[in-house]
């Protein structure tokens, strides 16, 4: 077969960025700069979080977020870092942090666009070493604007980007800007993301799923009944394999490359679930869209109509591949 050639001619982020500016009209630029920050972050991150340990910045920071998360030092740091990326990169006005309870609105950027983050995706598994990861939505201001909290309480339709880091064996960047989905890792010696998955393509079908089934005590029936269907013999009379690590970002990098499906249901707990709109639901919603999937919440509903009235609202959700969750919906009397 093909032996592996050298590539001599790699298309790193800005250069990828620049080809795809080429091709929008009317393009400021204003955008590519904005991604290419948002690289920077991630880069920037990733180091972080590789030799926190060694700098005794593992475990937690003793402090709560809005939501009620015990934060780790890194969630801090992570946070920290990616505000002060945003905020001299000149182009973001508005931003959201899962960590910070308030909008965050920079008075003297003339930036244009509201930039919604999760920081550390995961942060509970940091201190197992387990791969966690960085989320981002990208609305730009409404017209007028001066920024406000009605640049972020949006419709899902309405974001013009979204991308994940994943800081894992590799660093993985998949990044969408409404035409496509495009995989990105890290070559740490160059320091730049290189293009590896052009046009990624989610696969229609496989059979894993990825849910935290600890909470199933708590789960609506019709969710019970659809997991316990899984677990039987399929039309290729195997049962569906169960894969769960944790960190969405892991979980869903894992759906981006196998397929599958991932969930995390509403229950008598907390109907909406535990995942946040802004900063989780609604960017791994559009990448998955955008990589031929579907994404809705328990109801059936496409998590991209949706729209919060809090910048840290929830939302149940179940993600991946067309023909998996296809089968939920089908399960729930639902279609697309
Ligand atoms: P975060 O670390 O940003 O707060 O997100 C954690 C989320 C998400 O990464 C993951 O899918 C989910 O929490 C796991 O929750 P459970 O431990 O309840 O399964
Ligand atoms: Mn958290
Ligand atoms: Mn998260
Ligand atoms: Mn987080």
């Amino acid at each position: 077969g093909m032996t592996a050639q050298f590539d001599t001619d790699i298309i790193t982020l800005p250069r990828f960025l620049l080809e795809s500016q080429r091709t929008q009209t009317h393009s400021t630029g204003e955008f590519t700069l904005l991604l290419n920050s948002l690289g920077f972050a991630f880069k920037f991150i990733s180091q972080t979080i590789r030799k926190a340990e060694l700098v005794h910045f593992s475990g937690l920071a003793g402090t709560n977020n809005t939501t009620g998360d015990a934060q780790k030092k890194l969630d801090v740091l992570g946070d920290e870092i990616f505000i002060n990326a945003m905020k001299s990169s000149g182009n973001v006005k508005v931003l959201v942090s899962e960590e910070q309870e308030d909008l965050i609105i920079f008075p003297t950027s003339q930036g244009t666009y509201a930039v919604c983050c999760d920081p550390i995706d995961g942060s509970s598994n940091l201190d197992a070493g387990v791969s966690v990861g960085t989320i981002v939505s990208i609305f730009r201001l409404k017209p007028g604007s001066t920024g406000s909290i009605q640049d972020v309480l949006r419709g899902g339709t309405e974001m013009v980007g979204a991308c994940y880091a994943m800081y894992g064996a590799s660093t993985h960047l998949l990044l969408t800007t409404g035409n496509g989905v495009d995989g990105f890792t890290l070559d740490n010696n160059i320091g730049e993301f290189i293009l590896v998955y052009p046009e990624l393509r989610l696969p229609p079908h496989n059979p894993i799923y990825s849910i935290n089934e600890g909470n199933s005590y708590y789960w609506k029936e019709e969710v019970k009944s659809f997991i316990e269907k899984l677990k039987l013999p399929q039309a290729n009379g195997k049962p569906f394999s169960a894969r769960y690590v944790g960190s969405m970002v892991a979980d869903m990098h894992r759906t981006f490359m196998y397929g599958g499906l991932f969930a995390y249901p509403g229950d008598r707990k907390s109907s909406s679930g535990k995942l946040r709109l802004l900063y989780e639901a609604f960017p791994m919603s559009f990448l998955v869209e955008q990589a031929g999937g579907i994404a809705v919440n328990d109801r059936g509903e496409r998590i991209l109509d949706l729209k919060p009235e809090h910048i840290h609202d929830k939302s149940s959700i179940w993600l991946g591949s067309k023909e998996d969750v296809g089968m939920y919906l089908q399960h729930i009397g639902k279609s697309l």
